[in-house]
């Protein structure tokens, strides 16, 4: 093997993915360095994740910051760029569908360093979502492409990715979770937050439903909807905070703006909802394990087995109160599908593919 596997992250929902994976090539004595590019920084958005995941401290870290599509993605492939140089890694890992994501897979394919993309082949079909340019380019320029359900094999092949290089794993953000049930109290939840009775769990980030001052607005009265019935808790993601507050987040008492918490808090607070509205992509997922009704306000989503196998449903803002309306009068379900494989072992399969993928190029 001539240099170590170089795993990339950048946003918070990277780091769930990352950690199985870390973990299990760790088991195998791969070697291995993290590079963090800085996309997503500070305690709320990167330090208390990587703490509460036991994921090691990035070897290096970018700390690329904020900025438009063009300026943050060219800053992390500047400083990739002479990282790999030095480094000269094996295989780059990716996750997910980040500005991090496309920025790292570019550098590497260009360098002629493998590329291997974790959670590929997922599909919005709504090229206005920079998430779905980012998944078909990074897609475009992998080597090895982990799938996390049969959908995401079926895009990949459609596109005409070669099989062999489609490997469908399950999903290592739902390892994350399985290994961490233990840790999600939601009594602690309800303490801590002072909830007696039922109440929901709100997290919204999308450009779609936050940037513009008309979305906002439309948002913000759905959810002054939802908390006419039932409290609604809402940490609330960076992106959000100014164009929902102008939109008069803050004026009806029933939403409960609060900063954006750790996984753990996060999804012990989850465990406990009544419901949860959402246009995460994880949180679709998370919810689906933990048999949590998901409502998400997005016309279409790239995760569709969790409608199939899940919770999940999709919803409009006009809709969201009626829709909320009814989960809480069916209550939450006994019994639900789960997808396939997400059983906890995505990220040793992942390593396992990992590893026959390195002894075949030494
Ligand atoms: C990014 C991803 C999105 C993902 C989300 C997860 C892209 C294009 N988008 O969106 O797919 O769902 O992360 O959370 O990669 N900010 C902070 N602190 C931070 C990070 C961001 O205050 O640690 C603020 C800044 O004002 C920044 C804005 O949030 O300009 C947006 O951040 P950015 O990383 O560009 O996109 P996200 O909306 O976080
Ligand atoms: N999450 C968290 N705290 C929060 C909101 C979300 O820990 O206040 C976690 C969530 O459980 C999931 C991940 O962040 O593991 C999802 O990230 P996000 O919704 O930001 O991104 P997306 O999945 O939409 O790309």
């Amino acid at each position: 093997m001539s240099g170590p596997v170089l795993h990339v992250t950048g946003a918070r929902p990277n780091f769930p993915k990352a950690a199985p994976v870390l973990r299990a090539l760790d088991s195998l004595g791969v070697p291995q360095r993290l590079l963090h590019t800085g996309q997503h920084y500070g305690e709320q958005m990167f330090e208390v994740f990587f703490r509460q995941l036991g994921l090691p401290a990035p070897d290096i870290n970018l700390g690329v910051g904020s900025g438009t599509h063009a300026r943050q993605t060219a800053a992390i492939m500047t400083g990739l760029e002479d990282v790999l140089a030095e480094v000269r890694p094996a295989l780059v890992v990716v996750y997910g569908d980040v500005n991090s994501t496309v920025a790292a897979a570019l550098v590497a394919a260009k360098l002629g360093v493998p590329v291997a993309h974790v959670e590929a082949g997922l599909r919005s079909f709504d090229p206005s979502m920079p998430e779905e340019v980012n998944r078909m380019v990074t897609d475009r320029l992998s080597d090895l492409l982990f799938a996390t359900s049969p959908d995401a094999v079926a895009h990949l092949g459609n596109e005409g990715v070669p099989a062999g290089r489609i490997h469908l794993v399950g999903n290592p953000m739902i390892d994350t979770l399985l290994a961490n049930l233990d840790r999600f109290d939601e009594t602690a939840a309800r303490a801590a937050h002072h909830l007696g009775g039922r109440y929901v769990v709100a997290t919204l980030h999308r450009p779609a439903n936050v940037d513009g001052a008309g979305d906002a607005s439309a948002l913000v009265k759905a959810l002054h909807g939802v908390a006419a019935q039932v409290p609604v808790m809402l940490p609330l993601h960076p992106r959000g905070r100014d164009s929902l507050q102008r939109a008069g987040l803050f004026d009806h008492p029933g939403v409960r703006v609060i900063d954006p918490l750790g996984y753990v808090e996060f999804l012990g607070l989850v465990r406990g909802a009544a419901a949860v509205v959402t246009d995460s992509g994880g949180v679709q997922e998370e919810t689906t394990m933990l048999g949590v009704p998901c409502l998400t306000i997005r016309p279409n989503t790239e995760r569709p087995v969790t409608i199939t196998h899940g919770t999940n449903r999709l919803v409009t803002r006009e809709r969201l109160a009626d829709e909320v309306e009814r989960c809480l009068a069916a209550g939450r379900p006994q019994t639900w599908p789960t997808p396939p494989l997400w059983d906890g072992g995505a990220g040793a399969r992942i390593a396992g593919v990992i590893r026959q993928f390195l002894d075949g190029r030494s």
